[in-house]
């Protein structure tokens, strides 16, 4: 018997292919969202990964290479809906890479669609409460931002996450007013941590275990100034410093109960800054 661990092929993808994909997805985002899948398998969270934004791929490859034998990744894109005019994105792109890097096709869900015009098809079709992990990250004018949360907070099950990304870019106030907008007051998702690029949300009930794992797969990139956003604690993962994952090669091989016990020894709460 091969006494090699497989080694965890989201771990393989980060490390050695999604540089080949065009994209915005940092190695530090790569490793929360690895951290927060983790959580959720250390749980027995399931449903389905979606993304609102493919462009060419780089981060729904990461959501394929997370997904579950019997889970599906939602990959909902204006592609070339309105070809020749802007905007669009040609689907060729995605594909193109997703046979080059040897994806099984069967796992994505392909949806074309304008999420300002067609909110509720979308959602009909990805289904109501039933993705564990969505990542937002279309097109990021306020009307954008305003339909597409709509669509994240509807899809997304009443224990997933919901990523945002560019939400604090002096680039584009439109991300910041629609997110806050979106999710200002709601008890359903709370923050839960922010990195240079994105911003985390999750159910209150089960914050202190998804902050455990941010907290122990990424040991170095934490601020550990806990700060306070829409009247909640939220970590803060700095680009500053390398980026370093922990416990994530040991998924798929080692001894993972042990490694669920271990995290967990570690719930985070921490009290609401001022
Ligand atoms: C910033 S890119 C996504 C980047 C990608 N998530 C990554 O990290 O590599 C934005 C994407 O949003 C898509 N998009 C723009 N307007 C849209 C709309 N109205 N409905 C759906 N998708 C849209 C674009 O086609 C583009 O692929």
């Amino acid at each position: 018997m091969d006494a090699t661990p497989a080694f965890h092929p989201a771990l393989d993808y980060v490390l050695h292919r999604m540089q080949e994909v065009q994209g915005f997805m940092s190695p530090l985002d790569a490793g929360m969202f690895m951290a927060l899948d983790l959580a959720q398998k250390g749980a027995g969270i399931e449903g389905d990964l979606g993304e609102i934004g493919v462009f060419h791929g780089r981060v729904t490859f990461l959501l394929a290479n997370l997904a579950r034998a019997d889970e599906r990744v939602h990959a909902i894109d204006i592609f070339d809906m309105y070809f020749p005019n802007p905007p669009y994105n040609l689907p060729d792109d995605f594909i193109g890479n997703a046979l080059r890097l040897k994806m099984e096709m069967a796992l994505f869900h392909l949806v074309k669609a304008d999420t300002t015009k067609e909110a509720d098809r979308v959602v009909s079709e990805i289904g109501q409460g039933k993705t564990r992990l969505f990542h937002v990250d279309g097109d990021h004018r306020l009307v954008h931002i305003l339909a597409d949360s709509k669509i994240a907070l509807e899809a997304t099950q009443k224990d997933g996450v919901i990523v945002f990304d560019d939400v604090f870019s002096y680039l584009m106030p439109e991300v910041t007013e629609g997110v806050m907008r979106s999710l200002a007051g709601r008890a359903d998702f709370v923050p839960l941590a922010l990195s240079p690029n994105k911003a985390y949300f999750c159910p209150p009930h089960l914050k202190s275990r998804y902050a455990a794992y941010l907290i122990e797969c990424l040991p170095n990139n934490l601020d550990r100034e806990v700060r306070r956003l829409l009247d909640h604690w939220v970590l803060t993962f700095s680009a500053e410093k390398p980026v370093i994952m922990r416990h994530l090669d040991l998924v798929q091989g080692g001894d993972e109960a042990a490694l669920h016990r271990s995290i967990l020894a570690q719930q985070k709460d921490f009290p609401l800054p001022p």
